[in-house]
This record gives C-alpha cells, sequence and structure tokens, in this order.
C-alpha cells in the first residue's frame, strides 16, 4: 500500500523513548504467536539498556518512517553489511512500512559496497526477509538470562 504522508529520516537520541517503547509494544504483540511470554519478556527487555541504544543510534545508520509526526517503524544498518533493527508499529503492519525501511537498508549497504546483507531475524519477520531475497543460513537457539530464543541467520547476496 502506498503511503503518501511516510517519511524516512535519520533518527535522533530525541527518538530513543519513543523507539524503546515501540520495540516493546510491537514484540509484545505481533510476535505473541511465535515466542512463549517468557521470550518475549527477556527480548523486550534488551531495550532497556539505555547506553547500548544510544550507542547503536549514534553509530548506525539507523532510520525511522514517521506518518503524522509519529514513529511508526524504525530499521538499522550496522557497519556496512548487517541489519540489525526492522520494527514495524504493531497497527501499522503490512501497510508496506518496512518494505521503505529496507529499501533504504539496502540502497545504504549497496553504497558502502557491500556485497552481502546478513541479519539475525525472528521467526515472525522471516516470511519479510524471504520476500526480499534473504536465505536461511542456520536456524539459532540464543540462551539469554536462562530463556532459548529461537531465530534465523540469514544473508542476501547484493548485486
Ligand atoms: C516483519 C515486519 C518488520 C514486517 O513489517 P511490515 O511493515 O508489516 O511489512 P510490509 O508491509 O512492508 O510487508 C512487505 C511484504 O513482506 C511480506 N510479509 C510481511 N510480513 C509478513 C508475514 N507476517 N507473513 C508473510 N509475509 C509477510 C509480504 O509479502 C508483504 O507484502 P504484502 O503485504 O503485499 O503481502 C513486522 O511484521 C514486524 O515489525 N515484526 C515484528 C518485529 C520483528 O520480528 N522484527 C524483526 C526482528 S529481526
Amino acid at each position: 500500500m502506498d503511503k503518501p504522508n511516510l517519511s524516512i529520516r535519520h533518527s535522533n537520541l530525541s527518538n530513543l523513548p519513543e523507539i524503546q517503547r515501540m520495540f516493546v509494544d510491537t514484540i509484545s504483540a505481533v510476535c505473541k504467536d511465535d515466542y512463549s511470554p517468557e521470550e518475549i519478556k527477556v527480548w523486550t527487555s534488551s531495550i532497556e539498556n539505555t547506553e547500548r541504544l544510544i550507542d547503536k543510534l549514534t553509530t548506525q545508520y539507523f532510520l525511522i518512517a514517521e506518518l503524522d509526526n509519529k514513529i511508526v517503524g524504525f530499521a538499522s544498518l550496522k557497519g556496512n553489511d548487517y541489519l540489525d533493527f526492522l520494527y514495524v508499529h504493531k497497527d501499522y503492519q503490512r501497510q508496506g512500512i518496512a518494505d521503505r525501511l529496507y529499501s533504504e537498508i539496502e540502497a545504504e549497504a549497496i553504497k558502502k559496497e557491500s556485497k552481502v546483507l546478513t541479519s539475525d531475524v525472528s521467526i515472525t519477520a522471516k516470511a519479510f526477509f524471504e520476500k526480499k531475497g534473504f536465505r536461511t543460513l542456520q536456524k539459532q537457539t540464543n540462551i539469554i538470562r536462562g530463556v532459548e530464543i529461537v531465530n534465523y541467520k540469514m544473508v542476501k547476496e547484493l548485486l
């Protein structure tokens, strides 16, 4: 779906609280069929580390999608070839927002002359990444604070 009012821009530190809130809300609502409440609790709590998030916001190519001054998505490229974040607001799913954010991230990776783009992709997001041409290298079981959380190491060769 085309969203003419959607704007994509670089994030800044003032966006930090909204990004933290949206991260928790998105995972809690959108990923609840793929992960248990315990897994979601551990996963969402990773965003509480504000120092770590400030580091990501200031060192990564970090974009936000805004609709009428409200953040409806965010995405980031770490270094030249690792997609770290891709999250879309729970009330704005399947409206092409991840599509727009992803295109900008891929374009930046190509600009940086990367040959590949990799990511650690949730069960929930796997179908989106497959649609974008990624393939799965391996299924991973991460143990965070004693809780097993499954995701997939995925890669896309860039032209
Ligand atoms: C994965 C995610 C980012 C997709 O965002 P989105 O804005 O809803 O995706 P888009 O609308 O741009 O989808 C583009 C296409 O990808 C595919 N796609 C997206 N979500 C899909 C799903 N759940 N199942 C199957 N295909 C999907 C579809 O082909 C879709 O096109 P269509 O709607 O015309 O069929 C979003 O669901 C999300 O925030 N998930 C939870 C957070 C998460 O797991 N993030 C990734 C961490 S690695």
